[in-house]
């Protein structure tokens, strides 16, 4: 079975959400429960980005035992040097060094040519291997960069001592099947790819994050890069817990699995919830409030039956403890006994059907029934007797 390691950037892609800013207690409590749940690689920020964020990323390097933490660095010495300081107490230090390698951002933000750029890429890796025992690489826009160059440069970065090679989708612009190509190419072009983990880096700008990572998964993948409840730079980046489940459930098909410790989920992403202000949509999966919830009575008549007739993920399974049938309208008679039985009502016939047409009148009125509102149909029947 192949392993996927899983690397959260929560704390700094994440952090990169408009109208997040977490502060130093806030970010140790989440690298803690980042560290409980089995994340492999823990991006703690940008140390030379600020001194806020030089001050978390060492003191979450001190802390973090179970996962090895790393900091994002530029292409340049001054952001490794910071790095290094903010990192070098750290079980296993980790350097995260970026430059971008598409036309565009070469020509128009960095104004270097494809020579020059490779050649800063290469000084840089061999600059940082000096220090940090593992050094990641990232191509900022790879899914937009000519391929014969991204294959060139990434055989010189591995050379210069490149441990883990990122081919990052930065502006969420690939699609499944062309982000295979990417990596497919690489694999065939670049003679020392098999020394190096390749990493996916995806944003959901096109909805299509965690779907472009499964698809890296079949390509040869074997390090994903992503954030808990898919927060992230504009519509985010790939929801880790998404990817994880997705192996878990399908590992008939990817033949891979993480060390993701599944049962932590739901805390995690309650806590990333609470502490960043980002609500969680009510249909998102694994951890939105209505993923394992069952509404209409077909749905939940299986359930009860069965769980595995409409149930592909037990709620139990990421932490989950909810009853996952709600009553409304389009419940049936089975789940409106159940929930009645569960109160402690064992109604006769004649009187459990007259109830359930009361109970239907209000579900027509009203969307969700709570067990409130049918304590109150009960006791109307027992007092109108
Ligand atoms: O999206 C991106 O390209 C990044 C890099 C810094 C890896 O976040
Ligand atoms: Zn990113």
């Amino acid at each position: 079975m192949q392993k996927i390691k899983l690397f959260d950037t929560t704390l700094r892609d994440g952090e990169q959400s408009p109208g997040v800013n977490l502060n130093l207690q806030e970010k140790l409590e989440i690298a803690k429960q980042l560290e409980r749940l089995g994340i492999d690689i823990i991006e703690a920020g940008f140390p030379a980005s600020s001194k806020g964020d030089f001050q978390s990323v060492k003191e979450i390097a001190s802390i973090v035992k179970n996962s090895s933490v790393t900091g994002l660095a530029r292409s340049v010495t001054k952001d490794i040097d910071i790095a290094w300081e903010a990192l070098k107490e750290s079980a296993e230090p980790r350097l995260h060094v970026f430059i971008a390698t598409s036309e565009i951002h070469m020509q128009h933000k960095l104004k270097k040519t494809p020579d020059e750029v490779l050649e800063t890429a290469v000084e840089m890796v061999k600059y940082a291997s000096e220090k940090f025992p593992v050094v990641q690489w990232s191509a900022e826009d790879a899914c937009r960069t000519d391929l014969p160059f991204l294959a060139r440069i990434v055989e010189a970065v591995i050379d210069a001592g490149a441990k883990v090679v990122n081919i990052p989708d930065t502006v969420g612009f690939i699609t499944p099947g062309d982000y295979q190509s990417v990596f497919n190419y690489l694999k065939e072009h670049v003679s020392n790819i098999h020394k190096v983990d390749l990493s996916a880096h995806c944003h959901d700008d096109l909805g299509l994050a965690v779907a472009n990572s499964m698809a890296a998964i079949e390509a040869g993948a074997t390090q994903i890069e992503g954030t808990i409840n898919g927060i992230g730079e504009r519509a985010g980046n790939a929801a880790l817990e998404e990817v994880a489940l997705a192996l878990h459930v399908r590992q008939d098909f990817y033949k891979a699995s993480t060390g993701l410790i599944l049962p932590e989920i739901k805390r995690t992403s309650d806590i990333i919830s609470k502490l960043t202000g980002m609500n969680i949509a009510p249909n998102k999966a694994i951890v939105g409030k209505n993923a394992f919830a069952h509404e209409s009575g077909i749905h939940q008549d299986g359930v009860l039956k069965n769980p595995l007739t409409y149930e592909i993920i037990s709620p139990e399974l990421v932490g989950v403890k909810q009853n996952p049938i709600v009553l409304g309208k389009h419940s049936g008679r089975h789940a409106f006994r159940t929930r009645l039985v569960e109160l402690g009502f064992t109604l006769e016939d004649t009187e459990a059907n007259v109830l359930f047409e009361k109970f239907k009148d209000l579900a027509d009125k009203k969307k969700d029934i709570t067990d409130d509102d049918l304590l109150a149909l009960v006791i109307q029947k027992q007092v109108s007797k």
